[in-house]
């Protein structure tokens, strides 16, 4: 039986000019423990192909935080999945709860977007998660699902192989308030179970379901020893080398 990955990946956002990347994957190379899991890094556009080329005798991937779903023309502003593949980049962050919030992004976008990096062989990191308010209202199960169906559910089973999920309950997210452990368990164990109701146990069972939100060295052990999580997706604390390397070591 295949085991799915154990992955922990940073999501930089908008920060580290291009000293300050050079500089960060350099200590982070150096730093870096021997481990099983995957360790990814999603620094800014700008600075990827730099990236890439820093990490290329590295295990560290380098990984993209957004793409756009055309394949290219009038969309000012936008990059391509050919772009990212172009410069070494195949996998790519689609659907954070920042582009859904911020920039508009729809479940209908999102679709288009994974439907496109998939198309061009590259492996979807997908977001998504609750608002507070829906788990106040305790309501967060039906978001989450809806969340999964509307940009997921409809894809060959095949493609599963090629589907990182990272559940991020959005009051979570830069707030310090993290999800306990038990409240990250229930929810993965939710999402495996709306994927065997959709799919099967095999899908189920190997796609690998990352935990993000306020993940800092003192709480990564916990989270990741629950049998449901395979991991996190990093924001604030992978822009710091120690913070990264002490929750790459916590799993
Ligand atoms: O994508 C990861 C991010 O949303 C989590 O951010 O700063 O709470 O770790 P942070």
């Amino acid at each position: 039986q295949k085991m799915r990955s154990k992955i922990v990946a940073g999501n930089w956002k908008m920060n580290k000019n291009s000293a300050e990347t050079e500089a960060l994957l350099t200590e982070l190379a150096a730093k870096l423990p021997d481990t099983q899991a995957e360790v990814m890094v999603a620094p800014t556009f700008v600075n990827l192909q730099s990236a890439v080329k820093q990490l290329e005798s590295s295990t560290i991937e380098v990984i993209a935080q957004n793409m756009h779903f055309g394949e290219s023309g009038a969309y000012t502003g936008e990059i391509s999945a050919d772009m990212l593949l172009d410069i070494g980049i195949d996998t790519v962050i689609i659907g954070h709860s920042e582009r859904r919030a911020y920039f508009g992004e729809t479940d209908e976008i999102l679709a288009k977007k994974v439907k496109t990096a998939l198309k061009k062989n590259m492996r979807v990191m997908f977001c998504f998660g609750e608002e507070l308010d829906d788990r106040k209202s305790e309501n967060h199960f039906n978001v989450v699902e809806t969340q999964l169906k509307n940009a997921l559910f409809s894809l060959d089973a095949s493609a599963w192989t090629s589907i990182i999920l990272a559940y991020e309950p959005v009051w979570a997210i830069g707030t310090g308030e993290t999800a306990s452990p038990e409240q990250a368990q229930e929810m993965h164990a939710f999402i495996r179970k709306t994927i065997t109701d959709a799919y099967d146990t095999s899908i189920a069972t190997n796609v690998s379901i990352l935990y993000g939100g306020s993940v800092k060295p003192a709480n990564a052990e916990e989270i990741f020893s629950k049998p449901d999580v395979d991991g996190g997706l990093i924001g604030g604390a992978s822009l710091v080398a120690d913070d990264f390397v002490a929750i790459i070591e916590a799993i």
